[in-house]
């Protein structure tokens, strides 16, 4: 399958080069798409080396490619992990501010996206936060619950981004 892996600025950005790796593993081809936070927490050339693949963070392309048109038709499946609180209410507006939420809507309904939300927990408890995943969930969204676990912040609860070995055989 061609996927294309989303990457918003949550501190598990820090493990997309494992997930790209765990889905290569399972004959996935992988196609990186950062935010702009997202670029902030992991290195494009590192996501670009475990891809042996272009990473895409621009919405605007002066080579003659629209890459939120171009990267959905190529794709068979969107996954998003990390999914941030604030990816997860620009997606439930269906806002289209940057590559990723716009390339979102430029998604063939009958592709699958799964959402790997992951933020701390009193975040992740926030109502806002859970009324945004419940209405991508209510329009198809798959989603892959964060887990319990000791958070980048310090605490200790729910909000740790599920394992990318566990990502990648959900997409399976
Ligand atoms: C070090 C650091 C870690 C962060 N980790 C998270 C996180 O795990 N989850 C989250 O929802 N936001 C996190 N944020 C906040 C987001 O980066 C911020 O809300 C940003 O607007 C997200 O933008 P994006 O969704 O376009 O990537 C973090 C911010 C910083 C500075």
């Amino acid at each position: 399958m061609n996927i294309l892996l989303g990457i918003s600025g949550g501190i598990a950005a820090y493990k997309a080069p494992e997930l790209v790796r765990a889905l290569r593993r399972r004959d996935h081809a992988v196609r990186c798409v950062l935010t702009a936070n997202g670029a902030k927490l992991v290195a494009a050339n590192a996501l670009a080396a475990v891809s042996g693949q272009p990473v895409y963070d621009d919405l605007w392309s002066a080579d003659g490619h629209i890459p939120h048109i171009d990267l959905p038709r190529w794709a068979h499946a969107l996954v998003i992990a990390p999914a941030t609180a604030d990816l997860l209410a620009r997606l439930s507006l269906g806002l289209a501010d940057d590559l990723l939420t716009t390339l979102v809507l430029a998604l063939e309904p009958a592709k699958p996206v799964w959402l790997a939300p992951a933020m701390n927990t009193v975040m992740w408890e926030k109502p806002v936060v859970q009324a945004h995943v419940a209405t991508l969930a209510g329009r198809g969204a798959r989603i892959i619950p964060p887990v319990s676990g000791n958070l980048a912040c310090g605490e200790q609860g729910v909000g740790a981004m599920a394992d990318p070995e566990r990502i990648a055989d959900a997409i399976a």
